[in-house]
């Protein structure tokens, strides 16, 4: 049976490390961690989960877009395991959205990301992948790779002023 993973929060170490890559073939312990992840991710609503946030310092992230309470608009998309995920090109394009982040509980902001993105990764059964991603899932891509170089998306804000707490969020959000 998977388990609930407890989730690394701001202020911890591991959040702020440079992950490994993971080498092929996969071994048990990585696929436990996988299977887990996705796990916690679907409990707790979130569209995406990067191993740094499990404790786990390794080059491995699920982006999951869909709607949900948090993001109504959001794209319903599959679950994507991506291991050793490489960020290949990123528009010039870029817009702001509202983020949030598991590891930062209470606090939203809004963050500039590129529209669209190409990303090389590996997936579960070894084989290499290459795709392109546009709007709300390439955010979720951006959000996430940055936790594999120990980024979190309030190092993105343009000034502190685009940050707000969740209470805040939700009273702007519903006007
Ligand atoms: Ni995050």
């Amino acid at each position: 049976m998977p388990e609930q993973l407890e989730i690394a929060q701001l202020g911890n170490p591991v959040l702020r490390k440079e992950t490994e890559n993971i080498p092929f073939p996969l071994h048990n312990p990585h696929i436990h961690l996988m299977d887990n992840m996705l796990f916690t991710l679907k409990n707790v609503n979130a569209v995406g989960l990067a191993a740094p946030q499990v404790y786990i310092s390794d080059k491995l992230l699920i982006i999951a877009p869909a709607p949900n309470d948090k993001y109504p608009d959001a794209p319903s998309m599959s679950s994507i395991i991506m291991i050793n995920p490489q960020l290949k090109w990123l528009s010039p394009e870029t817009e702001d959205g509202w983020e949030g982040c598991l590891s930062v509980p209470g606090l939203r902001g809004i963050v500039p990301r590129s529209l669209y993105v190409e990303v090389f990764y590996t997936d579960t059964d070894g084989n290499c992948n290459n795709i392109r991603l546009s709007g709300f899932p390439a955010r979720v891509f951006q959000h996430e790779y940055d936790h594999l170089q120990g980024m979190l998306f309030i190092d993105r804000v343009k000034s502190t002023e685009n940050l707000a707490t969740e209470k805040e969020y939700i009273r702007m959000v519903q006007g």
